[in-house]
């Protein structure tokens, strides 16, 4: 039997709302997963919510609530965003939940017994923002801390441990092994450069009396998991009692996050459980907004469920896919929103199924024809949808989405271009048996070229596609790949007399 492609988003900390960069990344890994499904791969959809931790221990109390209450009532947030963003997740884990916090324990146990966690005291420069000790080498030149460690002060206490440094080869030569375990690879470079040092242990807990809010450990309940041993387990606590699903096939999450947690501590972490670890790790890019970090309190800020209620969600899904080389960072501008909205989406892709139907309820009875006389101008448009076709689908492999759709809507311009050159309104107007073979023709390759063109945007756009199909009299079936056949499947199928898919934003008051 075919491995199960189990694919991971990271977990969100609920101490805010959702906001754009947790957005994005879940429609990445939903078009990942969506395009795996269309080639046929049996995929499993894990994503969630990162639930503990100082950060929302303190966001509940400034809300004066407990911090139960304080995630229950966020956490929906999180839930609904991914409805509305049509993000086709087959589980959605809280790490507040008995079925993860059990997992956590019966780990930490484990690992408590063979001797890979121990206890011992620490000293250090303490920030309370971060949830880290730092060292020496965080200090700024001039002594001070940075900015972003908060108020930092040094303490005293005794902590729990897990050995990193016993691994450590190990997982430098698993690296060096495996092209594919970090995309995109120039990132694997940096973990190597990270792990060219000693690893200190990782420190995994934190006294009760400082942080409440954490799975108690299993051994000591004087202390609370913290941070990481009790977040990046959520991966394999989901499917810890699901046949044939761990490891992991690919984890998608944010550059911040990729070192030193997700590519040195979770895989040393299985590795010393003795489990597998994951195939591999995508570490994407972050968005700004018009050029600027994004900032509630500047109002530099794009809600994702306002969005996509003024502009509809494939707008925001295709923006996000379009516009961002998965790896790089990019800028999120209104400006260049509406420009690919408008040129791309409505006047480019809309036109085209806007013609297409009129064109076929006014010369043909809304009667896609049989083609008749095949020239030139259909025999280039076939040969383009083929080469666009073919190169496609390996740039979507390799998460070139931005280049794909690039491609497919050049596909979808060539077909423009073919309807200007075949002019249909003039060949309709004319009593010539050749000029109605040729219109007979030119509307049966328009609505082949839409139904084609816009198959390649399935896993981006689903609702969008779903609908010209079915403006078309077509219903897609089980294989995608068979969709992609260029054989005018659609002759005799009558279309609908309009699709309203892009239109035009209204402007916000
Ligand atoms: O890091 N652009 O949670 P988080 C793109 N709970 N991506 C962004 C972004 C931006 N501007 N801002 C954040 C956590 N992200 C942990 C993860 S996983 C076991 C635990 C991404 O809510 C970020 O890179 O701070 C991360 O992958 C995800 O959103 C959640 O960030
Ligand atoms: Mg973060």
């Amino acid at each position: 039997m075919k491995k199960t492609f189990y694919i991971t988003t990271a977990i969100d900390y609920v101490n805010g709302s959702p906001h754009l960069g947790h957005a994005y990344e879940k429609v990445l890994t939903d078009v990942i997963a969506r395009f795996r499904r269309m080639m046929g791969d049996n995929v499993y959809f894990l994503t969630g919510t990162d639930e503990h931790g100082q950060k929302i221990q303190q966001s509940a109390r400034a809300r004066d609530v407990d911090p139960k209450t304080f995630v229950d009532s966020v956490a929906p947030e999180f839930e609904e965003m991914c409805a509305r963003l049509e993000i086709s997740h087959d589980d959605f884990i809280r790490t507040t939940e008995s079925r993860h916090k059990d997992v956590v324990c019966r780990l930490l146990q484990q690992l408590f017994d063979k001797g890979e966690i121990y206890k011992a005291e620490y000293q250090g420069y303490y920030s309370t923002r971060q949830e880290q000790f730092l060292q020496e080498k965080d200090r700024n030149e001039d002594g001070t801390w940075p900015e972003i460690f908060g108020e930092v002060s040094e303490i005293t206490e005794s902590n729990y441990f897990f050995k990193l440094g016993a691994y450590q080869q190990w997982l430098i030569d698993h690296i060096k092994a495996n092209a594919d375990f970090i995309f995109p690879r120039y990132r694997a470079k940096q973990v190597l450069e990270f792990l060219s040092e000693p690893l200190n242990d990782l420190c995994i807990s934190r006294p009760r009396e400082r942080l409440e809010w954490g799975i108690p450990l299993p051994f000591d309940p004087d202390f609370v998991t913290y941070v990481w041993f009790d977040a990046l387990t959520n991966y394999y606590s989901a499917v810890a009692d699901k046949d044939g699903l761990w490891p992991a096939t690919f984890h998608v999450i944010g550059k911040d996050i990729l070192v030193p947690p997700h590519a040195v501590y979770w895989p040393i972490m299985l590795k010393a459980l003795e489990l597998p670890i994951p195939q591999s790790i995508l570490a994407h890019g972050w968005w700004s907004i018009n050029g600027a970090k994004m900032s509630k309190s500047t109002g530099n800020f794009v809600e994702p469920i306002e969005f996509v209620d003024q502009f509809g969600v494939d707008a925001l899904r295709y923006f996000l896919m379009r516009e961002m080389s998965v790896g790089q960072d990019s800028d999120f501008s209104m400006e260049q929103f509406l420009v690919r909205y408008n040129s791309e989406l409505a006047n480019n892709l809309g036109n085209l199924v806007n013609r297409t139907l009129n064109m076929t309820n006014r010369f043909a009875d809304a009667k896609i024809p049989a083609v008749d006389e095949v020239g030139e101008p259909e025999t280039a448009l076939q040969a383009t949808w083929e080469k666009t076709r073919d190169e496609v689908i390996p740039l979507f492999e390799q998460f070139q989405f931005n280049v794909g759709l690039e491609r497919a809507l050049q596909f979808i311009t060539a077909t423009n271009a073919y309807i200007e050159q075949r002019a249909p309104w003039k060949l309709g107007k004319s009593d010539d048996p050749a000029d109605q073979a040729l219109l007979r023709t030119s509307l049966a390759t328009m609505a082949e070229a839409l139904r084609l063109g816009s198959s390649l945007l399935l896993a981006v756009t689903p609702g969008s596609v779903g609908k010209i199909q079915g403006v078309l009299g077509h219903r897609m079936g089980e294989v995608w790949r068979d969709e992609l056949q260029w054989d005018h499947r659609l002759t005799g199928n009558t279309v609908e007399k309009t699709c309203i898919l892009f239109p035009r934003p209204e402007k916000k008051s």
